[in-house]
């Protein structure tokens, strides 16, 4: 297998919205990113995902970008964004860019001369069509509720939008548009930054005719799906490989909703002719809800371990898979397949990280999952900020007539916003994050969970996630390494070994609370222990605690 610096490297993903306030508005910044790279590099990171950092009127909180080439008012200004950078690199840490192309804001320059009139030369920029019989152009919803089709008054016709009305699709079929976005990013690659986060990516080439799609859950509309890896993407994605990508050397990774493992093999071929690795989605949505995103249903074990296996064995030696359970679109992992109760959410949040974090691929932290940070007690939707979150509650509990009753504690439990809570920094007042008032609450139990306090005591989930970046940064066993899944119908325990030349790894995690046994290979007996999250007990008696986890390495 080729070697290479972005299969080497551990990425954090920063919601800068969520990360650090440096001037009290109660909003995250990039002077409060910057105040934190000395924080990033102890933890080990390589790589920064920054969420995006645009000019943007924040419908989608910057997923709806309204200047690609200008700094958000509240994030600073492009002389921070620089400063960042630089003091980044000068930490060791690489700055991947969040790029987001599907569509733009419908305040970008190019969306307000498109709809002016249907003879402007930006007409095309964007997927305008004709009603048909009065209505819509065909049933597609929106992925955050209703239409994905808004009518605009003045020409006469409706406009596309995969996401928010605010957020109208670019018209990739049109060559004006690609060499835009190339042109863009190229003018980012020059600035120095070291790659690309592409945001829904797979969706960007819609299916010919634009037919009718499969109604979803709620059965209202078409799913938005049907867009998945459409009939023009690999050859959109190659022409911006030959044009942007292979003039720098970056790390790109998709995000890739729909994708399957015969598409990711595309997406990310070893060959390299267009991505390096995408982030699909099966294993996050093992605890769906009927039909629809929304449930209260914990992470199901077996099917999980199938599906991640399946994308191991998969991908091994012809793609690389991206490891993550955590970003700013899913709630908090550790409220999801863990336990995050008092007496066990550490130790859970340590065995979940060991199961990812000795994959084959590169592993995702998202802010906070360092420190074991939980989902937030929602008791209204008043609460919730996430557009997602707020339009799904109406939808369901209007015109589909669900019981608000049975569909808050769903929406509580699967929110976005549980992601994009404030970053517990200390037991200060508003966990450290600002001096002002946090634009989004912060999780009240800060005052136990947070950074300060767990870069203080050496048993903490932060430095157990410290060890295992570091353990990663040593092997290339645990890098390049073949996976094979033990126990695949266990229904508690997680285990499987890696293997290399002749050196071999065992990983082995009980995620249940109860006490297990497992029967260690005889190989592994007199093996070394690189990593457990139970340090005082002796593993190789074959007990396993609720939620003990630990790797042996095979002694040589
Ligand atoms: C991606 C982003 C998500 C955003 C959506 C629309 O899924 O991760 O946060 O809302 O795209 O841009
Ligand atoms: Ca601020």
């Amino acid at each position: 297998m080729d070697k290479a610096w972005w299969k080497e490297s551990v990425v954090y993903q920063i919601y800068p919205r969520s990360f650090a306030d440096s001037n009290g508005d109660g909003i995250g910044d990039l002077n409060g990113i910057t105040s934190k790279l000395d924080y990033l590099q102890k933890l080990g990171i390589d790589v920064i995902w920054l969420s995006p950092v645009y000019k943007s009127p924040n419908a989608d909180n910057g997923y709806d970008i309204s200047d690609y080439e200008a700094i958000m008012d509240e994030f600073g200004t492009m002389e921070d964004y620089d400063r960042m950078l630089k003091a980044a690199h000068e930490h060791g840490i690489r700055i991947v860019m969040d790029l987001v192309v599907n569509h733009t804001s419908d305040e970008h320059k190019w969306f307000i001369e498109s709809r002016s009139s249907r003879t402007n030369p930006k007409r095309d920029y964007y997927i305008w069509r004709d009603p048909v019989d009065g209505h819509e152009p065909n049933n597609w919803g929106s992925c955050f509720s209703g239409s994905a089709w808004k009518f605009d008054e003045k020409t006469g016709q409706y406009y596309l939008h995969l996401f928010a009305e605010k957020q109208p699709d670019l018209n990739w079929t049109n060559p004006k548009v690609r060499r835009e976005v190339f042109d863009m990013m190229t003018r980012w690659c020059e600035k120095g930054i070291d790659g690309f986060r592409m945001d829904v990516i797979s969706l960007i080439s819609k299916p010919d005719g634009l037919p009718d799609a499969p109604v979803m859950g709620g059965g209202l509309y078409g799913d938005p799906n049907i867009c998945a890896n459409g009939p023009h993407v690999h050859e959109y994605l190659q022409e911006m490989r030959n044009t942007v990508l292979s003039k720098f050397d970056l790390m790109t990774v998709g995000e890739c909703a729909g994708v399957t493992l015969e598409e990711a093999k595309k997406y990310a071929n070893a060959a390299g002719t267009e991505l390096n690795m995408v982030f699909q989605f099966e294993h996050v949505g093992l605890d769906g809800g009927d039909g629809i995103k929304w449930s209260t249903k914990k992470l199901p074990l077996v099917p999980l371990k199938e599906n991640l296996s399946k994308w191991q064995n998969g991908l091994d030696g012809v793609a690389w898979n991206s490891l993550y359970f955590c970003n700013h679109d899913q709630p908090r992992i550790v409220s999801r397949l863990g336990n995050d109760s008092d007496q066990y959410r550490e130790r859970s949040a340590k065995a979940i990280a060991t199961v990812l974090h000795m994959m084959q691929g590169t592993p995702y932290v998202y802010q906070g999952e360092e420190l074991g940070m939980t989902n937030y007690p929602w008791t209204s939707v008043d609460e919730f900020n996430d557009l997602e979150s707020v339009n799904g509650y109406y939808e369901l509990t209007g015109k589909v007539g669900m019981d608000p009753k049975e569909l808050f504690p769903m929406i509580a439990h699967k929110s976005r916003d549980n992601a994009r809570t404030p970053m517990q920094w200390d037991d200060s007042e508003n966990a450290g994050f600002t001096t002002g008032k946090p634009w989004l609450a912060v999780n009240p139990n800060y005052t136990k969970v947070n950074a300060k306090e767990q870069v203080s005591r050496p048993d903490s989930v932060f430095h157990y996630y410290r060890k295992l970046i570091s353990l990663r940064h040593s092997s290339e066993l645990i890098v390049y390494g073949h996976y094979e899944l033990l126990l695949p119908d266990d229904p508690d325990l997680f285990v499987y070994r890696r293997y290399l030349g002749d050196e071999e790894l065992l990983c082995a995690a009980n995620l249940s609370e109860h006490a297990r046994t497992l029967d260690i290979p005889e190989r592994f007996r007199d093996g070394r222990v690189l990593i457990q999250n139970i340090p005082e007990h002796d593993v190789k008696d074959g007990n396993m605690a609720p939620y003990e986890a630990y790797v042996i390495r095979k002694a040589r």
